[in-house]
């Protein structure tokens, strides 16, 4: 079969890697993909966002399967742009239609979704302009830290942990009377701080059935020992010590099921991943978060462990026959740790050229911001590269990951040298 990927970054490539690999692949697409997505499959100069434009991809390419990357288009309504067009009803969409996207696209709407569905969670109220009054009122009683959510998707810059109670008001007046994050903090969600690790699990449903992919932990601050600021994701390592055999499986019984239990209950068609971001509180699970999508860079690590057909997996999503695929998951360790460009998460570098590369020894090199300038491969974005690992043990792996990284080089290079050294 025919499949396009939408996407760029290294979860993209991360897929375009795996799927590459199925012999149910027949021709792979990326749209608009990178600079290393072009070694797995065919770039297309196509926007996620550019509904039209994909359209006529798909149907020039004679796509039978289109895997969406980024929560973007999802929450926009690709699924269901695909669904009332005539022409491409027939092809599958691995992602959520808009409803299932406001697990992502509102914070509101998946908080009250976790306490109709009795899934654990921070306690928390939601909040607008009209009634920020009340808010100021909630503030003072839920204890320090604050946790304020802009309620839609704010490229991940939408969460705020204050650390008293003046500041959370000037930030609750500024998202909510400023319009801080736009659109997305005109309704904002005040949360209780849970104190914890933070995880990742990814489950994968066709709506009906589900399966439990690798769980994997992310390192979101920019400086080493989670220093700094917050930025995309600098690295990961699946699976996560921390999470035991025992833990999981309260994950699966509080979360997991009473997840897809509820979006069948309220009659939301689910067909892809879900993200389910959480804190361990002492050996119990609670839901900071759920995603649309899978993470970047959690996919790097995830995918490097799934020894199945990814392709045959997704077929059984589309077809509602996940229940009779079979995900095989390697013992082994994956660790990625993503190089960025210098400056980033501010203002940051670009066309730089990339070498080294031929150098890296025993990792895969997923491309993320880059792209092709004649023989030369350049920076584009603020994550540049993710480099992953797989080896026996998570020593290995870690330092595998950071010794391949440092193989490469571009003006203003910068890594984590400490991914997943803290759960050795
Ligand atoms: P989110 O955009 O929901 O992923 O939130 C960004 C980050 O804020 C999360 O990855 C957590 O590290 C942190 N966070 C969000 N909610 C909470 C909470 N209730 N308690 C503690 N940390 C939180
Ligand atoms: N790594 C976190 C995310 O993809 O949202």
């Amino acid at each position: 079969m025919n499949i396009l990927i939408l996407g760029s970054g290294g979860r993209e490539s991360a897929f375009a890697w795996k799927l590459a690999q199925s012999p149910k692949c027949s021709q792979l697409f990326i749209a608009p993909g990178n600079a290393g997505t072009g070694q797995y499959g065919t770039n297309l100069n196509v926007k996620v966002n550019d509904f039209e434009g994909i359209k006529q991809a798909v149907l020039n390419n004679k796509i039978d399967l289109v895997l969406v990357g980024p929560e973007e288009p999802l929450v926009k309504g690709i699924h269901d742009f695909f669904l009332a067009d005539d022409l491409l009803r027939g092809v599958p969409v691995i992602g959520p239609q808009r409803e299932g996207a406001q697990l992502e696209g509102s914070k509101d709407f998946s908080k009250q979704f976790m306490e109709r569905n009795d899934i654990p969670a921070a306690a928390s109220k939601t909040f607008t302009r009209e009634t920020m009054q009340e808010g100021f009122e909630y503030l003072a009683t839920i204890g320090l830290p604050i946790v304020l959510k802009a309620d839609g998707l704010a490229a991940g810059k939408g969460v705020l942990i204050c650390m008293s109670v003046v500041e959370a008001q000037q930030e609750l007046i500024e998202m909510l009377t400023e319009a801080k994050f736009g659109e997305a903090s005109s309704k904002v969600v005040v949360e209780q701080f849970l104190q914890g690790i933070e995880l990742s699990v990814f489950v994968l449903s066709d709506g009906n059935n589900y399966k439990v992919l690798p769980s994997a932990k992310d390192y979101k601050r920019i400086g080493e020992g989670d220093t700094g600021l917050n930025t995309g994701g600098m690295g990961s390592v699946s699976p996560v010590p921390f999470a035991s055999g025992e833990f999981l499986q309260k994950v699966e019984q509080r979360v997991i099921i009473p997840t897809i239990n509820g979006l069948k209950q309220e009659g939301i068609p689910y067909k892809g991943f879900i993200f389910i971001g959480l804190m361990n509180c002492g050996g119990d699970p609670y839901m900071i978060e759920y995603n649309c999508r899978m993470g970047d860079p959690e996919t790097e690590s995830v995918m490097m462990r799934i020894e199945s057909d990814l392709v045959d997996l997704l077929q059984g999503v589309a077809e509602g026959t996940l229940d009779e695929k079979e995900l095989v998951i390697s013992d082994k360790v994956a660790a990625t740790v993503v190089m960025v460009a210098g400056g980033y998460p501010g203002e940051y570098l670009k066309d730089k050229t990339i070498t080294g590369m031929e150098n890296v020894r025993d990792s895969q090199v997923f491309h993320a911001g880059t792209y092709l300038d004649g023989e030369d491969v350049k920076t584009s974005g603020g994550r540049v590269l993710a480099i992953t690992s797989l080896q026996d043990n998570m020593f290995d792996a870690l330092q595998q990951a950071t010794a391949d990284a440092s193989r490469i080089y571009y003006d203003g290079m910068y890594f984590r040298k400490d991914i997943g050294f803290d759960l050795l």
